[in-house]
């Protein structure tokens, strides 16, 4: 039996909500993966990638998860014996080294506390103590804590000493303005069910030329992930396997919806959304984990846990009560924090709908 039922709000840091319009086209019969038409998509949702990221570089879309284009980053530019940075303010972060550790032997971990950043100046001082570096790995907005590094500030340290960029903006690209090639970033990826208003699936990677210099002297094992393979079959505006036909149809809308709506439009209601989550600090005595405001992410925000109450039942009750879903904090932070997600299909009415019930379940004066 059918019944009508509430949906959930999706207050997390991704999946977030779908935009009805780009549903109707995902739930289409799918097209043929080879057909004119599909490469015509295929083809333009290139480009608008390219345009909301303001680059000329490659871009390239891959079936999976985020996860993938960050292996991808990985194995196409690293080699065994390359020396590597690696900055990590979370649980993200410390994938990326993972992955990079599976790769080559010589990592250095910039570290930070979790709820902090990790300034341009702290990179510095070991890239120039040692100019072998080949690359350094950049978490651009820490999904665990909600910390955003100065992107702009980080990757004019990298070019100073001429390593590699690799940026995983998985939860910052559409959220916040990231001009590629004014910021000379060498490889930046993003994945489908953040900002981009999708549901998982996709993962998009963009390529300078610089990088494709390292690509040339790579030497690991790939195959699904090898960029080669998809750069070779985009020259034919095609893809080397079976896409998500489906999920890049919708990815082409979600591109459209932006651009006609403005990039910098997207960006700045981000940043009031951000705002005005923060501002549940003061309203009800709660603590922020990122308390330098330089930091503060535009998509993400997190809490340290209620005296009052637990997180686990703050997200009970707002999920039971209201349907809205928030996160837990991650690993070491699991049950000490909560985080809102504010990117993508979010606006200001869906913070002032968990502003309220925040109001009741907290039970405070609304008119404090
Ligand atoms: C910053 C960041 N990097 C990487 C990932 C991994 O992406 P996925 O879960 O799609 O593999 C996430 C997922 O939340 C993320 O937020």
């Amino acid at each position: 039996m059918t019944l009508i039922k509430e949906p959930n709000l999706l207050l997390i840091p991704g999946p977030t909500p779908v935009p009805e319009c780009i549903m109707k086209i995902i739930n289409s019969q799918p097209m043929a993966h080879r057909s004119v038409e599909f490469s015509q998509i295929l083809t333009e949702t290139t480009k608008d990638l390219q345009w909301l990221g303001s680059t000329s570089n490659d871009a390239f879309i891959l079936t999976g998860s985020g996860t993938s284009a960050m292996e991808a980053s990985i194995v196409n530019f690293i080699n065994p014996h390359d020396k590597v940075i690696c900055l990590v303010m979370g649980v993200f972060g410390e994938r990326l080294a993972q992955i990079a550790q599976a790769i080559a032997s010589n990592i250095t971990i910039i570290k930070s506390e979790p709820g902090c950043g990790i300034e341009a100046s702290e990179l510095e001082s070991v890239l120039k103590q040692d100019l072998n570096y080949k690359a350094v790995l950049i978490t651009h907005n820490e999904t665990s804590t909600g910390v955003t590094l100065k992107l702009k500030e980080i990757a004019a340290i990298c070019q100073k000493y001429n390593v590699l960029t690799i940026v995983d903006a998985i939860t910052s690209f559409a959220a916040i303005d990231i001009p590629i090639d004014e910021w000379g970033l060498d490889v930046v990826i993003t994945g489908s069910q953040k900002a981009l208003m999708l549901p998982p699936g996709l993962a998009m990677i963009f390529v300078s030329a610089k990088a494709w210099t390292a690509y040339d002297l790579n030497q690991n094992a790939k195959f699904y992930l090898d960029l080669n393979k998809y750069r070779k079959s985009m020259a034919n505006n095609t893809t080397p396997f079976t896409p998500n036909v489906n999920l890049i149809a919708g990815l082409n809308e979600s591109l459209k919806i932006i651009k006609r709506t403005g990039k910098e439009a997207v960006f700045n209601r981000h940043k009031v959304l951000k705002t005005l989550v923060r501002k549940f600090a003061q309203k009800f005595n709660f603590d922020l984990l990122v308390t330098d405001e330089s930091f503060a992410s535009n998509s993400v925000t997190s809490f340290k846990a209620p005296k009052q109450l637990s997180v686990n039942e703050l997200r009970a009750s707002l999920k039971e009560q209201y349907k809205i879903l928030i996160a837990d904090g991650q690993n070491e932070l699991k049950g000490k924090i909560f985080r809102v997600g504010h990117m993508g299909y979010i606006f200001e009415r869906d913070i002032l709908m968990l502003e309220n019930a925040l109001v009741n379940i907290m039970g405070i004066n609304p008119h404090k």
